[in-house]
């Protein structure tokens, strides 16, 4: 835990001095700033900020001098499937020459395929091959993460994919969040016997997963071609009968009432929402359910872009991840995803900010410790290129706009970590 006083910047985004947990509606479309500021971070926490004509510049710890730069919280990347065995590129290839997601999962391909991979991968490699991609998106400016199991898809598997999270979680510099993710297909032992592979995972998996303090919440994917509302609502009254709450895959492949379901049970966010109608809005709205697009997702499968810019308009927060797996999104850059929120989604620099920051938090419960440039939250946060507007890190998309990550007032260096 280290002390640092960044000095001279350009200007310091993402202030919150309210204690609101998640941004809605028009208020994402501000995001507090000060020009020519400084950030003390004190004991890996942020200490005081303030405009650089009260700056302590006295101050005996170490500084970096900011000139030109911007500072910002960190992003918050609440969705992703970084413990995966190996990537996936004969199905794009598949898919470029027109076949679709579902249908390539139809003929056993997809999550499945990953799952074969996973259960031939030992737990040491997949950790070391996971560790690797959480420093690779720290880099690129992410300073707390969530992480699903579902390549598992066994008693066996899920647990090992777990415990691989529960060890990134020791050795991480971030804050992590795991989610049970074994409703993410059903094997193809399980193809017509659907109540079999659900009684697996209220039998045999949760117990475990559960009283080895495996998970922080329970996922499903519930979609056409993969779990039903039915039995959705099934696996989540069992996961809330031992304490774990919801983030559901849903509404990526259709209007499949995913969105009601999550809201029913009252779930910490829905993610996806490539089909959201008027309906679902409306849903969402009578809720504390955090809605979450995934454009990397869309960007990747050729699949329509969520429609948050309606959700905004409607008074709803939204909030952005990377959704980082082998099938659907390989890409873990944050970056990218504020460029396709603004570029694709229409959504402003600042709401696509917000977005990614604050209501991430929000997305994984973590809105006390960061997301925001506030006093007592973890001192993560990025130190721009130089720049002179914010729209500059969405504009050169794919190019991440940042210069140093800054963990717990400590600047972050991969080198020598692989
Ligand atoms: O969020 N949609 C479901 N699950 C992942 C993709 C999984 C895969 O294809 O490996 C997603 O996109
Ligand atoms: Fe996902």
């Amino acid at each position: 835990m280290s002390n640092l006083l960044l000095k001279n910047i350009n200007v310091l985004y993402g202030i919150i001095e309210d204690g609101s947990s998640k941004k809605s509606g028009a208020q994402m479309a501000s995001l507090g700033s000060i020009q020519n500021a400084w950030l003390l971070i004190l004991n890996g926490k942020i200490e005081e900020y303030g405009s650089m004509d009260q700056c302590p510049l006295n101050h005996s710890c170490e500084s970096i001098d900011c000139t030109g730069r911007f500072v910002l919280p960190s992003f918050v990347d609440s969705h992703t499937h970084i413990v995966f065995a190996r990537s996936r590129e004969e199905e794009f290839v598949m898919r470029i020459k027109g076949k679709s997601y579902e249908e390539i999962a139809e003929a056993g391909g997809g999550i499945l395929n990953s799952a074969k991979r996973l259960n031939d991968m030992s737990e040491d490699e997949l950790f070391v091959q996971a560790k690797a991609r959480l420093y690779e998106v720290i880099g690129y400016g992410t300073g707390a993460i969530e992480i699903k199991s579902g390549y598992g898809l066994s008693v066996e598997n899920e647990l090992k994919m777990l415990r691989v999270i529960k060890r990134l979680k020791e050795i991480s510099p971030i804050p992590i969040k795991a989610t049970f993710l074994g409703a993410h297909a059903f094997p193809k032992e399980f193809k017509q016997n659907h109540q079999g592979y659900i009684r697996l995972i209220i039998e045999e998996m949760l117990p475990q997963v559960v009283s080895q303090n495996l998970a922080d919440y329970m996922d499903v994917f519930c979609d056409q071609g993969f779990f039903s509302t039915e039995e959705t609502s099934q696996l989540l009254d069992a996961a809330a009968s031992y304490g774990l709450k919801a983030k559901i895959h849903g509404n990526e492949l259709g209007y499949t009432g995913g969105v009601q379901t999550a809201v029913k049970h009252n779930a910490i966010s829905v993610d996806h929402l490539e089909y959201t109608g008027q309906e679902e809005i409306n849903c969402l709205l009578n809720s504390n359910t955090m809605p979450v697009a995934l454009p990397g997702c869309s960007f990747f499968l050729g699949i329509p872009y969520a429609p948050v810019r309606n959700m905004i308009d409607a008074g709803l927060p939204v909030c952005l991840a990377s959704d980082y797996n082998p099938g659907s999104t390989p890409n873990g850059r944050m970056g990218f995803v504020v460029s396709l929120a603004c570029s694709q989604m229409k959504l402003t620099p600042e709401e696509a900010l917000n977005a990614c920051t604050i209501n991430g938090a929000y997305a994984l419960e973590l809105s006390q410790q960061v997301g925001s440039i506030t006093k007592g939250k973890l001192g993560n946060v990025i130190l721009t290129k130089p720049m002179d507007s914010l729209a500059i890190i969405p504009y050169y998309f794919g190019v991440d706009q940042v210069y140093k990550t800054i963990l717990n007032g400590q600047v972050f260096n991969s080198e020598g970590i692989n």
